[in-house]
């Protein structure tokens, strides 16, 4: 059977997974440097290079206060003592790793009666830290504008140490990869709450995309879920902040995120169709409970299986989730509908983010 997807052969995607991965991570001097128009660029072009009145680390060493980002700046020691010394025990076996990605390690801690998740960046970097931490100041300013009630909060970060740490709003339910793939014996999530999150996730990535700022790392570990399954999208700045301290990494993670791009995204372009693509990948995920790559399995990408129904092959009923209890094919089909145009290999022939949550509002009152 022929696998090739989206004009992007398997062989090429394996070749990204396993040969050239570094470059996936090497996103931010393509934003500098390549074909990313002058409107997709960061929220606010002032924001560029930090003022003399922007967060100052330096005068900040006592004690953690609010500074002009309204975020809370803390000190690296002040994060290690809430994280038990970042236990590296899982909190299953009562440590304090939550989960662990591309960019560094995340915990759980808790802050004045708050639970925080904080992550821990790894900087492998060749680059001075001066450098890298300036980066990272830019970074956090842009991602303490980008509040929405689809967006995981950034609550405060800490930047006198060389591992740089991002504070997050704890989301209790965890990420939807794990809640689909009902790891830790969660408990299947219901179609209607489904499409809640599909909707919810459109109406983030549109909040970033109406203040031109492309995610270019949407995957279901990066939607995050609260204790009643609002969805929140995370990681919109870390893309961007962490390539200079993370393009040598090669990790499994950073692996999967190739099973998201699309055609053009592989090929090193950045617009936010996109995202699309890597959203239209999402919702073929929340219909199928799939993951999208399986080496075991075949296809090995889920993105095939677009392939495969158009060729009459399969049938999305044939790949609906079984787990989904009340299963309404028609809104699955409805699902399917708006997937498949998110996944075209053409960019311009994709929707726009908007149209895409105005379909999926559709299903919400169906
Ligand atoms: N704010 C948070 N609240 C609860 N859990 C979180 C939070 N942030 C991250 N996590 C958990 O930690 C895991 C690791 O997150 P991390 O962002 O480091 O990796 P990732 O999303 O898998 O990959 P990437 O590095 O590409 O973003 C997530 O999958 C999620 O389960
Ligand atoms: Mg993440």
């Amino acid at each position: 059977m022929e696998t090739a997807t989206a004009n992007v052969p398997l062989q090429r995607r394996n070749a990204v997974l396993r040969k050239e991965t570094v470059l996936l991570h090497k996103k931010g001097p393509l934003v500098e440097g390549k074909k990313i128009s002058p409107e997709w660029l960061p929220l606010d072009p002032n924001e560029g290079h930090l003022t003399s009145n922007s967060c100052d680390l330096s005068s900040e060493n006592n004690s953690s206060h609010l500074n002009d980002t309204g975020l809370k700046s803390f000190l690296f020691y002040e994060l290690k003592s809430i994280t038990n010394n970042f236990d590296d025990q899982t909190v299953s076996a009562g440590g304090n790793k939550i989960g662990e990605g591309g960019f560094g390690v995340v915990y759980k801690g808790c802050i004045n009666g708050q639970t925080v998740a904080v992550k821990k960046l790894t900087a492998l970097a060749d680059i001075s830290i001066e450098e890298l931490k300036k980066q990272f100041e830019q970074e956090i300013k842009i991602m303490a504008k980008c509040q929405h009630e689809n967006l995981v909060e950034l609550l405060g970060f800490s930047n006198d140490f060389d591992q740089p740490c991002l504070v997050y709003d704890y989301m209790p339910k965890g990420s939807l990869l794990d809640r689909l793939a009902c790891l830790d014996n969660s408990s299947p999530i219901p179609w209607e709450t489904r499409c809640n999150i599909a909707y919810g996730t459109s109406n983030g990535i549109s909040f970033l995309h109406e203040n031109n700022h492309i995610h270019r790392d949407v995957k279901s570990a990066n939607i995050l879920l609260t204790e009643t399954f609002v969805p929140k999208l995370s990681d919109f700045g870390l893309a961007r902040a962490s390539v200079r301290f993370t393009h040598t990494i090669l990790t499994d993670r950073i692996v999967g995120t190739a099973a998201y791009m699309a055609p053009e995204a592989l090929r090193g372009e950045i617009t936010p169709k996109s995202d699309i693509f890597s959203f239209g990948v999402v919702l073929l995920e929340i219909i199928t409970g799939l993951s999208p790559m399986d080496e075991n399995r075949d296809p090995q990408l889920l993105l095939s299986i677009k392939e495969e129904i158009e060729d009459e092959e399969k049938t999305i009923e044939d790949y609906v989730d079984k787990k989904i209890s009340n299963l309404n094919i028609t809104s699955i089909e409805h699902m399917y509908s708006i997937a498949s145009p998110c996944l075209h290999e053409k960019k311009n022939r994709r929707p726009d983010i908007e149209r895409v949550k105005e379909h999926l509002k559709e299903m919400l009152i169906e």
